[in-house]
């Protein structure tokens, strides 16, 4: 039987990595919904409705509604990468440009609603792995198996500042810290579907996991 995965939890807790190998590991479809909000953010940026004094949400969902947000299977890399109109924005998305404006768009109600819609649509034909902040208690409240990642915040901005060093982004590790910071914060402060932990989530601590430790958990909570 297919199942739906929820991972949910702190900004640069390794839910992606974590979500792609189960995915892989149980043939299914990973959707990664942080891409989702980042693509819009994207496009508020490159239309310039994202400025110092605020957001045009307006003008925003006029664009949204029009453009095309899907996720393109690449058989090469195992995962699904993202596209805007017909553009693979996978790199684009990943630098600390777009994580210094996404929480502010992401808080957008009218943003988060349309989303959430096109999220659930995507995840109709069971046997997904979504991962999010909001995936347990909003999205699909009845997933099957939902889990809550989290890890302490110097691990977490350390993993994330080798990361954005690797694709030669020149954030320093004090600008991720902040970054993860300043992103929690808005998370789990916002009046639509704050960031928390679903009640019936199961909490993975993976401050001392390995990648690999933490897929096999998961998987074993899948089989039993
Ligand atoms: O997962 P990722 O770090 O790429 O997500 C980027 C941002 O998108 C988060 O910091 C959060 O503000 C927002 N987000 C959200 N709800 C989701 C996924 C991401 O608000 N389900």
């Amino acid at each position: 039987m297919s199942i739906i995965i929820a991972i949910d939890g702190y900004s640069s807790t390794g839910k992606s990595t974590t979500a792609k190998a189960v995915a892989k590991a149980l043939g299914y479809v990973y959707i990664d919904t942080g891409a989702m909000y980042r693509a819009v953010t994207y496009l508020a940026l490159e239309k310039g409705y994202a400025s110092t004094s605020g957001i045009d949400v307006k003008s925003l969902m006029k664009s949204l509604r029009k453009s095309e947000i899907k996720f393109v299977y690449n058989p090469e890399l195992g995962f699904s990468e993202i596209y805007l109109d017909g553009k693979n924005i996978e790199n684009e998305i990943r630098g600390i440009e777009i994580a210094n404006w996404v929480s502010e768009v992401a808080k957008q109600p009218e943003v988060r609603t349309y989303l959430v819609d096109l999220q659930r649509k995507m995840g109709k034909d069971k046997g997904i792995v979504m991962d999010g902040r909001d995936i347990g208690t909003t999205v699909f409240p009845n997933a099957e198996l939902k889990i809550f990642m989290t890890a302490s915040e110097q691990v977490r901005a350390q993993r994330r500042y080798k990361e954005l060093q690797a694709k030669g982004d020149k954030a320093s590790f004090d600008e991720v810290l902040a970054n993860i910071q300043h992103r929690d914060h808005i998370d789990t402060t916002r009046k639509e579907s704050p960031l928390k932990k679903a009640d019936d989530a199961i909490v993975i601590d993976n401050t001392n996991l390995t990648i690999e430790e933490q897929v096999q958990k998961i998987l074993a909570m899948v089989k039993s």
